[in-house]
């Protein structure tokens, strides 16, 4: 019998502080209606250099292991999908290694490529499980990245920074994953990238968005031609991807979940066979259906609203504020996941929630996470951001985080807060 593979558990680290969005907008004198509808963004996460990509990474996985029970033991893999290391050469999953005293005969690395390198990650330990070879131990994926565009750029207001760590297991309690479904789709695009060396990433915005939407239009069909093969989905009475409960989406700012939704809505509309809106126009106007994505999207988008961007993260946010609100009501349904990853790289899977989902994402007290941030002001958001990558300022870790404290010659110190 094929092994059920997929997602067991999940934790999410944030930031320790945040500002509105709306204050943003007004201090770089733009209409706030702009940032929150025209972007759909509430509040931004905002790190300063103690919470380095490593200190978010280990804090997510430390939280996972707590919260969820996991027997250290069983770990047999962990993977940190991560654009925004601390080296070129020593992984950030080494440092959780080390941070988390975690069994030396793991297998661990760190995968690359933008915002799609958590979900290699995914697929690396779903496979390495669903293949035998992990011979029953479980995986931890960690997708932790910090977004940052700079001062008075474009893309400002999307940044954002976090981590989400996955426990991945012949146990999905949380979603199993339809593996070997997958639809992928690669295009070699200069829409966003960050040479050697750059703290802030640069990206051709508008561009990114049509190869964001070109890409996800390939793997959305790659992963629908094999549904219909193993009859997941049919071509009959609703179109396919409404089939699916839910979709969650990669969300480098929310408004785009919504231009992705009627994307894929468009490829079904157009391939469809037999009568159905027949000129461009008219397609394009049913494929923008508030109603479907109010359905099927809308209510994955409270953890993103008010993070930001977190690159690899941010379709895990999404998965976690949807199965958050909406894990109870969803239990054995299917639902969609669209992962995408500039440069570019999109991977279209989907996956059944699990009937104990509610409880184990009540374990994550997601809104907890969340309350114990600081709201700060754009004069302290903007001081944070100009400090030097290398010298963190003293600050004593909350309770169940880590921080980076120094630079020891060429070591990084980090330092764990007392018991959460
Ligand atoms: P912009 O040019 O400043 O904004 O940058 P705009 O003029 O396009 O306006 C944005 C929206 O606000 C528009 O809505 C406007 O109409 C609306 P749309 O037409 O798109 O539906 N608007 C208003 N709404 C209400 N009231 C108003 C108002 N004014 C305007 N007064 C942009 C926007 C996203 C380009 C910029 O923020 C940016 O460059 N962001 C970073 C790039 C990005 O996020 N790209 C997304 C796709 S690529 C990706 O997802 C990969 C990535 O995560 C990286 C990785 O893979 O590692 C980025």
């Amino acid at each position: 019998m094929k092994k059920r593979v997929g997602i067991e558990a999940l934790a999410v680290a944030v930031p320790s502080r945040y500002v509105d969005i709306e204050d943003l907008a007004r201090a770089r004198g733009v209409d706030p209606a702009k940032f929150t509808s025209g972007l759909g963004a509430r509040e931004m996460a905002v790190t300063d250099p103690g919470e380095d990509t490593v200190a978010l990474a280990a804090t997510a996985a430390a939280r996972l292991i707590q919260q969820q029970g996991v027997d250290p033991s069983r770990i047999g893999m962990l993977v940190v999908g991560t654009e925004t290391g601390i080296d070129h050469s020593k992984p950030v999953a080494s440092h959780v290694q080390g941070l988390l005293k975690l069994p030396r005969t793991m297998r661990t690395f760190d995968t690359q490529h933008a915002c799609y390198g958590g979900t290699a990650g995914l697929m690396a330990a779903t496979e390495w499980i669903a293949s035998g070879a992990g011979a029953g131990k479980v995986a931890i994926v960690i997708c932790a990245d910090i977004a940052r565009y700079g001062l008075n750029t474009a893309g400002e207001p999307t940044q954002g920074g976090g981590a989400v760590a996955l426990l991945v297991s012949e146990q999905p309690d949380l979603l199993a994953l339809d593996v070997g479904l997958n639809g992928t789709c690669t295009m070699d695009v200069y829409d966003f990238w960050r040479p050697v060396g750059r703290r802030e990433a640069l990206v051709d915005g508008h561009y990114s968005i049509n190869c964001y939407l070109e890409a996800l239009s390939g793997a959305y069909r790659g992963w629908r031609e094999k549904a219909l093969e193993h009859g997941l989905v049919r071509w009959s009475g609703t179109m396919p991807g409404e089939q699916l409960a839910r979709i969650a989406y990669h969300v480098p700012f929310c408004k785009m979940a919504r231009k992705a939704h009627t994307q894929l809505r468009l490829c079904d509309l157009e391939d469809a066979v037999g009568p159905g809106p027949g000129t461009p126009e008219a397609r394009e106007e049913v494929a923008k259906s508030s109603a479907s994505y109010d359905a099927q999207v809308a209510t994955s988008l409270g953890l993103n609203s008010r993070i930001g961007n977190v690159y690899t993260a941010s379709l895990y946010l999404a998965l976690a504020g949807l199965l958050q609100r909406e894990g109870a009501q969803l239990a054995s349904q299917r639902i969609g996941l669209l992962s995408y990853g500039s440069g570019c790289m999109a991977e279209f899977y989907s996956g059944v929630v699990g009937e104990k989902a509610a409880e184990r994402m009540a374990r994550a007290d997601l809104e907890g996470v969340l309350a114990r941030r600081e709201r700060v002001s754009i004069e302290e958001y903007e001081r944070l951001m100009k400090l030097p990558s290398d010298a963190p300022e003293a600050k004593a870790p909350a309770p169940g985080t880590f921080r980076l404290s120094e630079i020891r010659d060429h070591k990084r110190i980090y330092v764990e807060g007392g018991a959460a």
